[in-house]
């Protein structure tokens, strides 16, 4: 069973020690926070049961605070601390929905009651309300982030779910997507209904039809029965179309069908079916592109494309990659029953400044290899899987300066080279085009780019210098 969380905000340390202190011994766990700010942060992003609030804080009143966490969290309980001359305000902010209050110095004794009765009710009211009201919060709260980007996309969804519109959701790979097209089913009023994902990418375009849209018997070899396609078995609820651009231009068509008029046929059938089903597709390929290069009908994208969710990459939001990391330290030192408790600083910063080309999945995996490895209390650059180290500490090296064309993957700190007098030209061309394949995680195409080469040329250099 876990120890329940206490938050305790008050900006003097000392008086924030000696409650931690306390409470400790009496058995819970206990975060601390100097300001209303960094509370929020941490109710957001932490498993919080209760908090002892002082209400002198800096940078926000006992009202807004109360507000907020209202929102994030309704039946956390919030005690409040107060000086003898803010009794009136407490009281008020009891009529508000605090669950008490003490005047300093409390009596720790009937501070300790009146937590363990808050922490009761907390339990009853959450098992209560295990209803549907409350998964919707949890559905955002899924999606870890407070970057500006995150924050919109947030937003986005809460206004997004609520209408029956199509919704395009693009962004390289390991962004986010699925976690995305989940959210806005779970805050739908389709959330009771089924979610059916396909993906387009992973399954032949000679199955896709049947598998989309069903089958009678004996339309092809191997249908023995008849068979409902994804499109019935999503009725009243949602389907997500992953890999949305890999569909063969037959399969396009039929979509539009589908879109346009809410009815298809299955595969060997003629009798029209229709359903109710909301569309959510995604993409990591840009679209707009494949309907120039004529590979993706531009009907089928503008009756797609009526809302688009675009997530970027976690380099460009990198405010998001600390939240994240520990986010996942925590859930994996869980899993793993460790007792790793921070990240170091150093690691930190590197895992900041790297580039993530496999964006939020990379970095869940990352951490569930560090976490595996770590035998400390501390994540440290010691746990960093083997074949991580080249990619996160780079060679100690010169600079290269990085011009704007590849700036998007190279590595913030500037991985940089050593040449020394006395190599030839081979053997230092040989070595730029080792680490920077190192540096783009072996694709080719953008390790092309970076050196300004096609690929067809790398190619060839790459056997000239058997790189492979
Ligand atoms: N903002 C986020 N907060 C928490 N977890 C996240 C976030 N973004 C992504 N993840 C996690 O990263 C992993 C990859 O996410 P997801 O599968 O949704 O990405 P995707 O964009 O669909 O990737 P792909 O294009 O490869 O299918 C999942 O485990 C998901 O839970
Ligand atoms: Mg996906």
């Amino acid at each position: 069973m876990a120890k329940e969380t206490i938050l305790v905000v008050d900006d003097e340390e000392k008086i924030r020690e000696g409650l931690k202190t306390i409470f400790e011994l009496e058995g819970y766990n206990v975060v601390t926070s100097s300001d209303g700010e960094d509370a929020i942060r941490k109710i957001n992003n932490e498993k919080i049961d209760i908090v002892i609030l002082d209400l002198k804080m800096p940078n926000m009143n006992g009202y807004e605070f109360l507000k907020i966490v209202s929102k994030t969290d309704p039946f956390l309980p919030v005690i409040i601390l107060t000086a003898y001359g803010s009794v009136e305000e407490a009281v008020s902010l009891t009529k508000q929905g605090a669950f008490d209050y003490f005047i300093k110095p409390p009596n720790i004794e009937k501070l300790l009651t009146s937590i363990s009765k808050a922490i009761d009710v907390r339990k009853s009211l959450l098992e209560k309300s295990k209803d549907k009201t409350l998964i919707p919060q949890n559905a955002l709260d899924a999606i870890i982030g407070e970057s500006e980007d995150i924050k919109q996309i947030k937003d986005l969804i809460r206004r997004v779910a609520i209408t029956d519109a199509t919704v395009l959701i693009t962004g390289e790979s390991g962004t986010g997507k699925e976690l995305i097209a989940n959210a806005i089913h779970a805050l739908s009023p389709r959330r009771e209904g089924p979610f059916v994902k396909v993906n387009c990418g992973s399954i032949p375009e000679t199955l896709l039809e049947a598998e989309l849209f069903g089958h009678e018997k004996g339309a092809f070899t191997g249908a023995i029965n008849r068979r409902k396609g994804r499109f019935e078995l999503a009725n009243d609820g949602t389907i997500f179309l992953d890999e949305i651009g890999e569909i063969s231009p037959k399969l396009q068509v039929a979509l539009l069908r589908v879109l346009q008029e809410k009815e298809f046929q299955r595969v060997g059938g003629e009798e029209d079916i229709k359903v109710n089903v909301r569309v959510i597709a995604a993409t990591n390929k840009n679209l707009e592109e494949e309907v120039k290069k004529g590979n993706f009908r531009e009907d089928l994208y503008y009756r797609i494309n009526i809302i688009t969710i675009h997530i970027p990459p976690l380099r460009q939001r990198k405010i998001d990659i600390p939240i994240l990391a520990s986010h996942f330290l925590r859930l994996y030192s869980e899993n793993y029953k460790k007792n790793i408790k921070i990240i170091s600083k150093e690691l930190m910063e590197i895992i900041t400044n790297y580039s993530w080309p496999g964006n939020v999945r990379e970095l869940q995996n990352f951490i569930e290899s560090a976490v595996i490895m770590c035998t400390k209390e501390e994540l440290s650059i010691e746990c960093i899987p083997q074949h991580y180290k080249p990619k996160l500490i780079p060679p100690k090296i010169l600079n290269i300066t990085k011009n704007q064309q590849n700036q998007n993957y190279i590595n913030p700190q500037k991985p940089i080279m050593v040449i020394e007098i006395g190599k030839t030209l081979d053997r230092i061309e040989k070595e730029i085009i080792e680490e920077t394949l190192k540096l783009t995680n072996h694709n080719k195409s953008k390790t092309a780019r970076i050196l300004g080469i096609t690929r067809k040329t790398l190619l060839l250099k790459m056997k000239k210098y058997n790189l492979n």
